[in-house]
């Protein structure tokens, strides 16, 4: 993750397992160890992020079999990691998540909006040379999976609309809803300013 250009480094996972660790305090009943590990890990086997998802699996399943973790936390941590991903959700092929899933999911979720996720996404944009806006490009919306990652007539600004924008109501547990409404009201301040220089009007 350190050499990763795409908004997904070892920052953004510091950024999430801190999260992760902040919204566990609401929540005693879920195992820390299962939630902070889950976190630590979520990205090192993301389709995105590598070429070859098996053996990324094969070869997180070897480190935590080395690091003394027991079968059936290595399951549940698989659980959690296999199934938090946005992309699976406009599948409709995620497993529901268990408590410790669910706050993983919300901690990497909330480190895509606000402020940082502002920055990650222009970030993750430029990466992969979208424009920055084009108001003659509608947002697109019930994209499939294929259709959510073909950035060909992309805009920065519109994946606020397609994506960002809709996550504050995604959020599983309360601590994040709460977290993610001043963020919603960042981006929201943000698009707003945006479109007002770019009409001169700001
Ligand atoms: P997940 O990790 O839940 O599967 P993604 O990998 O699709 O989610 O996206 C992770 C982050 O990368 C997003 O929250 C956003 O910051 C950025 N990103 C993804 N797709 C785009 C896009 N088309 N344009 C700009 N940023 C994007
Ligand atoms: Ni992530």
């Amino acid at each position: 993750m350190g050499d990763d250009e795409t908004g997904h480094g070892f920052d953004h996972i510091q950024r999430v397992v801190g999260l992760a660790d902040r919204i566990s305090q609401s929540y005693p009943a879920a195992d820390h160890l299962e939630t902070l590990t889950a976190a630590y890990l979520h990205d090192v086997i993301d389709e995105k992020l590598v070429t070859d998802t098996a053996a990324a699996s094969a070869e997180v399943k070897q480190f935590l079999v080395d690091q003394g973790f027991t079968t059936a936390q290595i399951t549940a941590i698989f659980l959690i990691m296999d199934n938090m991903s946005y992309h699976k959700t406009l599948d409709g092929t995620a497993k529901p998540l268990p408590l410790e899933g669910q706050i993983v999911q919300d901690a990497d979720r909330l480190d895509a909006i606000g402020a940082i996720g502002i920055a990650r996404a222009i970030y993750f944009g430029g990466h992969f040379g979208e424009k920055i806006y084009d108001p003659a490009v509608q947002p697109r919306t019930a994209m499939t999976h294929a259709e959510y990652r073909n950035l060909n007539h992309e805009t920065i600004i519109n994946h606020f609309y397609e994506k960002l924008l809709t996550l504050k109501d995604l959020m599983n547990t309360a601590a994040a809803k709460q977290i993610a409404e001043h963020r919603q009201q960042v981006m929201l301040d943000y698009l707003a300013e945006y479109k007002a220089e770019w009409n001169a009007e700001a």
